[in-house]
């Protein structure tokens, strides 16, 4: 443990106290205080702020892609990465007041692996039983770290349902990656597994006459079902559309699942598309499949997960179509190893 200091977030005026071994984010988050953010590892940019008052701050490594070199002599920070060796006075870019307070207390929990299936080629379907606690509390949308055996290093991955005993999860299989072949060679029924969370802003926002437009790729997927498996569960009508990109066929997954929400969600509509195949369905990447099915989402909300670069461009596509910048969520799925990191 090293001193604390004392951190002020403005314009919300929320006070927290942050000991100089853990970064600022990680501090908020266990004092109730849910700040932006996405990654956690200094890649994504979502928890980006700026310092008013104080400059003694250090970083842990982050991407320049991320907060580049002239944004940080400037006072700009990444909160997921800083640690205050003094008090702060920051200011929050990005923030949510609906979620500020909401925070979760993060857990670190024991789960045994229930199943671990095939869904598509590349993309498994792990269930975990929590066993210590037995249960974690989080909102659909959100993700939890599950540490790998034998080193320090830990990946994210989100919800894809809504049991709070029973965990699922969607996640694809890298060729070469840490946890993947952990995943694919390691893990078998009945192995324990250490998490720890619940993180992550990717939740439902309460707006009961608003329409939803989801947009996924990949492993994208899993926050997604778990937000419309969450809708479906507790009622909610809102009118919603669920865009999911994939290449081909083989890649597609929950296919029956999400046209039977259709008979649960009274107004919910799911179309997948696919780039590199032709099929009787819609065909283009996802981005071009919503440029020309949607030409106005004037009052709309957007959710929008999956691979980075898909990401980028369909929060740009849905800002062109009405969709106001405050009101897209988003998680992007950054991977480690990204160039040009500091
Ligand atoms: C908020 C959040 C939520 C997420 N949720 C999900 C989810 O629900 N499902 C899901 O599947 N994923 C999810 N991810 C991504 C996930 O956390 C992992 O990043 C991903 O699974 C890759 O982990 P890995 O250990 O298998 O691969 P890594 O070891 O991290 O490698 C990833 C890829 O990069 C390559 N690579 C590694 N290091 C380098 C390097 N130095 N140079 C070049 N290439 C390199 C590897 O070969 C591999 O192809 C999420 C990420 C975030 C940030
Ligand atoms: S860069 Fe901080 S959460 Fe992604």
């Amino acid at each position: 443990m090293g001193d604390k200091h004392k951190i002020r977030f403005e314009p919300v005026g929320v006070e927290i106290e942050a000991d100089e071994d853990q970064t600022i984010l990680r501090a908020a988050a266990e004092q109730g205080v849910m700040l932006m953010h996405g990654c956690k590892e200094g890649q994504c940019a979502a928890c980006k702020s700026f310092i008013l008052d104080g400059d003694d701050v250090e970083h842990d490594r982050y991407s320049t892609f991320a907060l580049p070199d002239f944004e940080k002599e400037e006072g700009y920070t990444l909160l997921c990465r800083a640690h205050a060796y003094e008090d702060l006075t920051i200011e929050l870019l990005n923030y949510d007041e609906e979620m500020i307070r909401s925070g979760l207390p993060i857990v670190q929990a024991r789960a045994e692996v229930v199943s671990n299936d095939s869904v598509t080629h590349d993309m498994r379907h792990l269930v975990v039983r929590l066993l210590e606690p037995s249960s974690l509390k989080y909102f659909p949308g959100q993700y939890v770290d599950f540490a790998i055996p034998g080193s320090e290093e830990t990946r994210s991955f989100s919800m894809a349902g809504t049991s709070e005993q029973v965990l699922e999860f969607v996640i694809k299989i890298y060729p070469g990656g840490l946890f993947s072949q952990f995943l694919d060679t390691e893990v078998a029924v009945g192995a324990q597994l250490e998490i720890t969370g619940p993180f992550g802003v990717f939740t439902l926002r309460d707006a009961p006459d608003t329409d939803l437009i989801f947009v996924g790729g990949g492993a994208g997927m899993a926050p997604i079902l778990g937000l419309l498996r969450s809708m479906a569960e507790r009622g909610i009508d809102r009118r919603a559309t669920f865009y999911y990109g994939a290449r081909r066929r083989r890649d597609l997954c929950f296919d029956q699942e999400l046209s039977e929400l259709a008979s649960r969600l009274p107004d919910f509509r799911y179309v997948p598309a696919l780039s590199d195949e032709d099929w009787d369905g819609e065909s283009g990447l996802i981005t071009d499949v919503v440029r020309r099915l949607e030409h106005d989402l004037t009052g709309a909300d957007a959710y929008v997960c999956g691979p980075p670069p898909m990401v980028e461009a369909a929060f740009e596509l849905l800002a062109a179509l009405g969709v106001a910048d405050k009101r897209i969520f988003f998680d992007k799925f950054t991977t480690t190893g990204e160039a040009e990191d500091r």
